[in-house]
């Protein structure tokens, strides 16, 4: 078998000490829906995920409790094992750092490093962030905190050694220019460029004094110290396929296809691992794919929002909304509402690669318009009509006429676009397709009015409809089964699939007639998708935020003056939320000259704003720039795409120029 055909995909192997939450699902549906999809294209697949189980916070939450780091780990693991089986994660390996087989490549690499010079001895001095377990210099450190979680730092002088990461600097430079899938998406590629073009990279202290740090790696070279989690971590991509173990297996896997990340692990995996990986004279994964954040009310989901989010709860009344934090504990949204709708929900509602609000709301809208409303009205009208008209049997299938031309076309499209959404990572279009194909399917439905066909005794052309809209549901159902392997699977054996074609196969769904004439349809007791009751009309979610905040009462209308009425209030001008916001990429919209579709860096929040600003910048010139946007504007689409917020320019005549910061200032920043 080619090597070029095999697909393996990793996610980040996740902190044991960390609740898993709707973030750590993403990642790892997002793996195993690739996984799946790279399967249903008949290629080799091999899916990595586990646990990161060293370093300080490991080792105070053991003492906490009493218990061996080991031991704390092993009760932990069990968290993200249990979570992974319940949402159906089809990984091939699940790798754990505390493992022999990860620690001995870790050892292998670090000698084999230290001999030929790469790693060496030198005296450290720096800002150390306790939490974090990362060294900053003092220009890293935003007022005297550290950059990343904002909390103390301490200055520390110590022996350590070091990776001679700065001397790949300009290698890793040209890698990326010459490699533009490497990173992605492509905004993120620009980001890694920006930050390696701006400074001389430093080389990285990959080593932790034991009397500081005992829970980690032990330096093969020196007993007195334990290896950086990250740098131990990073291993796992290549110990868990045969790296200094198995030679055939790691030449089948490696070069991984894709690395799935989380914006926030940018650094440590397109800097950090690729220079280890050039040390070590090994290719380059293919892609390091970093996605965006599932937020909670504009902020990142994280342990800290979750346990505020539900202190907040606590004190809530009885009958107040459902609380925020089980709404993203993946465990218990996947009971209430099933894995399937979980799973669905994460793939079609967060636009590759940036940053979406979760809300339970928003989940319910999604799951009641697209699962109950089109694909299980079409499900139980189709079976419900061949029990009652066709005896449960479905019937032969006969050439396609004009009057289905366009059904084929629409689930030819589908095909076409969920291939598409496999191969180049964009499944919520694959899926938005796919969902095309099922309204057109309840089109054709009501447009040759089956019911009425059998009241009229047309009982030829009734069982022609049906046998092609269950064809129709053929073809959708295996297309969505990556993404809802359950409840796809048993829409299939409902059409009369048998057991062993229940695992569908892209170039079978490509073709139209397939289902076996005359088989056995199941009925369905209950809807495949019933209805989510809800209570009172919902808001329509704004994009990246919560609800806006509502209008302060009337404010009392400005004194009426010689200026004129065109004064506002103070209070009017407070509705206004101006922000700075960084501009990470910039490219023109196709078929519109006028216009530029930016992607903006907003505090933690990434969004999109489609601006009028074509004829006054290229596209090549923005990014970098700290400009100044109406960030609680409702989104609009222009040219079909979705636009959050509004940017502020000045105008004089045929003259635009931006409004931007006057010296540097974090992005998110608020204006007034
Ligand atoms: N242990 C490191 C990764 C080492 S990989 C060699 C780590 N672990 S983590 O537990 O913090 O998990 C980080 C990953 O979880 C993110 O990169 C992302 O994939 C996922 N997410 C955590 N919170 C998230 C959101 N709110 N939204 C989406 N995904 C995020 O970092």
């Amino acid at each position: 078998m080619s090597k070029a055909k095999t697909f393996y995909v990793t996610t980040p192997i996740y902190y044991v000490n960390d609740k898993p939450h709707i973030g750590h699902a993403y990642t790892t549906i997002l793996a195993d829906v690739l996984a799946r999809g790279h399967r249903l294209l008949g290629q080799p697949v091999h899916f990595l995920t586990g646990t990161d189980e060293h370093g300080l916070k490991v080792q105070q939450a053991a003492q906490k409790n009493g218990v061996t780091p080991q031991e704390h780990c092993d009760r932990t693991v069990v968290r993200f094992q249990e979570l992974w089986q319940k949402l159906g994660i089809t990984h091939d390996d699940f790798i754990r750092t505390t493992e022999p087989r990860h620690e001995r490549i870790v050892q292998a690499i670090l000698q084999d490093l230290y001999a030929r010079g790469e790693i060496y001895a030198a005296n450290y001095e720096g800002w150390y962030c306790v939490p974090c377990e990362r060294f900053f210099t003092e220009k890293d450190l935003i007022d005297g905190c550290c950059p990343d979680c904002r909390r103390g730092v301490e200055r520390l002088v110590e022996k350590n050694y070091f990776f001679r990461m700065g001397k790949y600097q300009q290698r890793l430079i040209e890698y990326i220019e010459q490699n533009p899938e490497f990173i992605q998406p492509s905004f993120r590629r620009q980001e890694t460029l920006g930050f390696l073009q701006k400074q001389p990279l430093g080389d990285l202290c990959i080593s932790r004094p034991k009397a500081r740090l005992a829970w980690g790696i032990d330096l093969p070279f020196d007993p007195d110290y334990v290896t950086y989690v990250w740098f131990d971590a990073l291993v796992n991509y290549i110990s868990a396929v045969g790296y200094k173990s198995d030679q055939e297996q790691f030449a089948r896997w490696w070069p991984a296809s894709y690395h799935l990340i989380g914006k926030d692990i940018l650094t440590t995996h397109t800097v950090y691992w690729p220079t280890m990986l050039m040390a070590m004279g090994l290719e380059l994964p293919r892609t390091v794919y970093a996605h965006g954040w599932w937020l909670l009310d504009g902020e990142k989901v994280s342990k800290s929002k979750l346990a505020a989010a539900a202190a907040k709860d606590a004190s809530a009344p009885a009958d107040a909304a459902p609380a925020k934090a089980p709404s993203v504990n993946p465990m218990a949204m996947a009971d209430q509402y099933g894995v399937d709708a979980l799973r669905y929900f994460l793939m079609a509602a967060m636009s590759m690669g940036h940053d979406a609000e979760f809300s339970e709301e928003a989940f319910v809208n999604r799951f009641n318009a697209e699962l109950a409303n089109d694909l299980g009205n079409l499900v139980s009208r189709t079976v419900k009509m061949l029990h009652g008209h066709c005896g449960g049997i479905l019937p032969a299938a006969t050439a396609p006429g004009p009057a289905e031309e366009q059904l084929l076309a629409a689930c030819q499209q589908a095909v076409r676009g969920m291939t598409e959404g496999i191969e180049k990572m964009q499944l919520d279009r694959g899926i938005a397709e796919v969902i095309a194909a099922v309204r057109e399917g309840n089109r054709y439905f009501d447009a040759n009015k089956p019911w009425q066909l059998a009241k009229e005794g047309q009982l030829e052309r009734l069982a022609i409809v049906l046998r092609n809209t269950a064809e129709c549901l053929r073809v959708v159902s295996g297309l969505l089964y990556p993404t809802m392997p359950g409840k796809m699977r048993t829409l299939r054996l409902t059409l009369g699939m048998a057991e062993e074609n229940a695992e569908p196969v892209m170039h079978k769904l490509s073709s139209w007639n397939m289902l076996p004439d005359g088989a056995a349809i199941l009925s369905l007791p209950t809807p495949l998708f019933p209805r989510i009751p809800v209570a009172a009309p919902q808001a329509a979610p704004v994009c990246g935020r919560k609800k806006p905040a509502p209008a302060p009462k009337a404010a009392p209308a400005a004194p009426a003056t010689e200026e004129g009425a065109n004064l506002i209030t103070i209070a009017d001008f407070s509705r206004i939320e101006l922000r700075t916001a960084e501009i990470l990429a910039a490219e023109r919209v196709e078929g519109a000259d006028r216009l530029l579709r930016l992607q903006l860096q907003v505090g933690q929040e990434t969004r999109q704003i489609v601006a009028g600003i074509a004829q006054f910048y290229t596209p090549e010139e923005l990014p970098g720039r700290t400009i100044v946007i109406v960030a609680n504007l409702q989104p609009r689409e222009l040219r079909g795409l979705r636009s959050c917020g509004m940017l502020l320019a000045a105008k004089h005549g045929d003259q635009l120029r931006l409004i931007t910061t006057d010296g540097s200032i974090a992005s998110g920043a608020s204006v007034g």
